[in-house]
């Protein structure tokens, strides 16, 4: 099958990437590099080095392709750039999936798998974990656009019949992902401290995450893909785990003293996030299954190797 995968050079997608060639499909990547990196690109992919605005990626990818399959995860993903910028975050976040769709309806692709967002659609949680089935109160521009997005894929599969899945992921981690961004903070720690430098933890790191693997986020896109099951999924572990314990399993993984600095608050910045995953386990036998320990294993195993490559 054709797969288009927006965003594949980047961290979550050059995985899905990576995995539908190897189960055989042929995969366009369409990637502006904003965030993305060349060396994430795989070889086997065709590359198509364009921005998901532009208009002309209707001649220069859609009509020669013959896509069966949008797999969507290009973004601006910094919810504080979209704070700080919402224009620029929906120009691309909602205007270049627009664009995505119009071309999905044109060319009779039949189905949009998306990379939505759990930790950021849900807002403070009522009740823990969240379910799909939370009240949705994003308390970002990111967040909103995402909630859009999947409201924009409901009204395309009532007026056109497009299929689609919407894969809400919790914070996900492993390798690849950029050390250098303000999110990310199993990336930004695991760098510091193989570097020796003292990470910083905002407020009093009792804020909790649901990390979630990268390896589990390409097995739910493969099933996505593989048995067509539409709707909207929690793509998480359903483990609240606090940034201080998330701080201390690594110190003790990379065994290193390093004690962090405390620094302020972020303001606005959510206390708790934590989802459910039983929805996607009842269409697809889904389930989470890199324990902590274990992704966080592999992920300083890879940035080890950064680390060498640049000292
Ligand atoms: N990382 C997480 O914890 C997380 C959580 C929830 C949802 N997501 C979603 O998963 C997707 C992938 O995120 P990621 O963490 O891999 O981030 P990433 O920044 O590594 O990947 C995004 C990719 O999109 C590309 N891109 C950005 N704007 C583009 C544009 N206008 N046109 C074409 N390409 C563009 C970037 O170059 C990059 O390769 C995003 O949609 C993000 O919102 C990520």
């Amino acid at each position: 099958m054709n797969i288009l995968v927006t965003g594949g050079a980047g961290f979550i997608g050059s995985h899905v990437v990576d995995r539908f060639i190897e189960e055989g499909h042929n995969v366009i990547i369409l990637d502006n590099l904003s965030s993305g990196k060349e060396d994430n690109v795989n070889k086997k992919a065709k590359f198509y080095k364009m921005d998901i605005r532009d208009k002309e990626i209707e001649d220069i990818i859609f009509k020669r392709e013959n896509i069966d399959c949008i797999n969507h995860h290009a973004a601006q993903i910094s919810v504080r750039n979209s704070v700080d910028d919402p224009i620029y975050d929906g120009e691309i976040n909602i205007l270049g999936s627009l664009n995505l769709l119009q071309n999905a309806v044109k060319y009779g692709i039949k189905r949009v798998i998306f990379a939505s967002t759990g930790g950021a659609i849900y807002g403070e949680q009522d009740y823990f974990p969240a379910d799909e089935r939370h009240p949705l109160r994003p308390v970002s521009p990111y967040g909103v656009a995402k909630l859009s997005v999947e409201g924009y894929l409901y009204f395309y599969h009532t007026a056109y019949n497009l299929d689609y899945t919407v894969l809400r992921y919790a914070n996900i981690y492993g390798p690849r992902q950029d050390p250098h961004g303000e999110a990310g903070v199993v990336a930004i720690f695991t760098q510091k401290l193989l570097n020796n430098e003292q990470p910083v933890i905002n407020g009093d790191g009792e804020q909790t995450r649901d990390y979630t693997f990268v390896g589990d986020i390409v097995e739910a896109n493969s099933l996505a893909f593989a048995k067509s099951f539409s709707g909207i999924f929690n793509i998480g572990t359903g483990v609240e785990c606090s940034v201080n314990e998330l701080y201390n399993r690594l110190t003790k993984l990379i065994n290193s003293g390093i004690v962090p600095l405390y620094g302020q608050p972020k303001p606005g910045e959510q206390r708790r996030s934590v989802l459910d995953w039983n929805k996607i386990n009842g269409v697809s036998g889904w389930s989470p299954r890199s324990s902590l320990d274990e992704g966080l294993k592999e992920t300083i195993g890879y940035f080890r190797k950064e680390v060498s490559k640049v000292n």
